[in-house]
């Protein structure tokens, strides 16, 4: 057992940290305020050849492992969430399902333009009434000659708006319950697709989630992504990988709520010491360290799993389950640290709190990872 990341890592995580202070930190604040999705941030990405880390290099990629991913995707967290969930949804959810379903061509058209950066991701499967409940979508794939007529709405769509190639679940068949769900590639701009509301939210607001809505859409059965009917195995194996990147996500908001807590701690003076040499407040550190170190372990774990083509499913799930945790626990106990401070938005630490809350939601509630774990391990 080996728990040194490789020289590669090391490599690629200090290139990301120091793109992630210089260039993402300083407006993360002012973007969160004005809950405004800044492009060019996704464009420096892909010239570093962040938005292509796994994917090999003929399809536009750099080659990396899924433990780069998981480094890149916990370092732009560290600094802002947003960003972090932006390349998320983009690799895990809009290109691994591309690069492990796609046929050649789709492969070539898509997939390079996705690892390559000139275009941006985005995943659709749930709906107003079907969240947790997935095989309840109603969103209709009509065949129609040699196209589908989509029509329906998907709700929450993480870079929905911003994104250009959308995979999107729609039932091809409404009364065979899960085995009619297909999975279809559609681009922005396709007639009959358009965007309905964007969310206010709580917490990352610089991440536009956004409805989409499909009258009538046309699209050309080459855009069938797999088999008909495969949508949903499609969609909960593309979950189980992108679960451990929003364990990713938990794991950078804790650290940087950590980081920022140690620092203020050392400087913040009551009763005539810092309050870091009041054994409280340091036990309070200590636990938060902790909890980010455990978070950090199992999710690495998930990603050395999937690099070596060994199942992960249970992994990824634990790992989302034990980070989302990790992270609204270690962000409430960071606006603990600041005291009063830490409650106004002088101060970053509020905005990490609300960040992490997410993490407890999407990809599969915490209640969800925990069906999903539970039935793992009784099976
Ligand atoms: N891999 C492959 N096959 C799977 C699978 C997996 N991980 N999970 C289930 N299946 C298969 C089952 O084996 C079963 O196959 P058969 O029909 O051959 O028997 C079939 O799929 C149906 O499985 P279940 O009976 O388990 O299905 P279910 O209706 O009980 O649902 C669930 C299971 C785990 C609750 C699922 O619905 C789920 O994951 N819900 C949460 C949805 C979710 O995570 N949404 C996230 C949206 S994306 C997002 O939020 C984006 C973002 O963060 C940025
Ligand atoms: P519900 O399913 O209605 O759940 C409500 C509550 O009931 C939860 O606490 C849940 O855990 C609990 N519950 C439900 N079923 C069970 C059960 N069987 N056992 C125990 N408890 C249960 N979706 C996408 O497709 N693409 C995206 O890019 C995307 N991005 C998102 C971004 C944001 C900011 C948000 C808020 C959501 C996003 N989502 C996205 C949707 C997200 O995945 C869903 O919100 C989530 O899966 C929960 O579904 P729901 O909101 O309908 O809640």
């Amino acid at each position: 057992m080996n728990f040194q990341l490789t020289e590669e890592q090391q490599m690629l995580k200090k290139m990301v940290r120091d793109f992630a202070e210089n260039e993402v930190e300083p407006t993360a604040a002012e973007r969160d305020e004005e809950e405004r999705f800044d492009r060019n941030i996704f464009d420096q990405m892909s010239e570093l050849g962040l938005t292509g880390i796994p994917w090999p290099e003929e399809y536009g990629g750099i080659g990396s492992d899924f433990v780069s991913y998981a480094i890149a995707v916990e370092e732009l967290s560290r600094v802002c969430a947003s960003t972090g969930v932006t390349l998320s949804a983009h690799i895990s959810l809009a290109s691994w399902p591309i690069y492990t379903f796609g046929n050649k061509e789709q492969k070539e058209n898509f997939l390079t333009r996705l690892a390559t950066g000139e275009a941006l991701g985005a995943y659709a499967l749930s709906e107003p009434g079907a969240g947790s409940d997935v095989s309840s979508m109603r969103t209709q794939a009509k065949k129609d000659g040699d196209d589908y007529i989509l029509n329906g709405n998907k709700v929450w769509i993480t870079n929905g708006g911003v994104a250009d190639i959308y995979l999107v679940f729609a039932k091809t068949d409404q009364d065979a319950g899960h085995k009619g769900i297909s999975a279809f590639i559609v681009e922005k701009g396709t007639d009959g697709f358009t965007f309905g509301k964007k969310e206010k939210k709580l917490g990352i607001r610089s991440s536009p989630t956004t409805e989409l809505i499909f009258e009538n859409c046309r699209i050309p059965k080459e855009n069938l992504l797999g088999e008909e009917g495969e949508g949903f195995k499609i969609a909960m194996q593309t979950l189980d990988g992108g679960r451990n990147g929003i364990a990713a996500q938990a794991v950078g908001i804790a650290q940087g709520a950590l980081d920022k807590s140690i620092g203020y701690a050392k400087e913040r003076e009551q009763f005539g010491k810092p309050i870091a040499k009041h054994q409280g407040l340091s036990f309070k550190l200590a636990d938060m360290a902790t909890d980010v170190e455990a978070a950090r372990l199992l999710t690495y774990k998930a990603a050395f799993l999937e690099s070596e083509g060994k199942p992960y499913a249970k992994a990824s799930a634990m790992a989302k389950l034990f980070a989302g945790d990790a992270a609204m626990e270690v962000t409430t106990e960071a606006v603990q640290v600041y005291g009063g401070y830490g409650y106004t938005k002088d101060y970053p630490v509020e905005r990490y709190m609300r960040d992490a809350k997410i993490t407890q939601i999407y990809e599969g509630t915490n209640e969800i990872q925990r069906l999903v774990i539970g039935r793992m391990v009784t099976s």
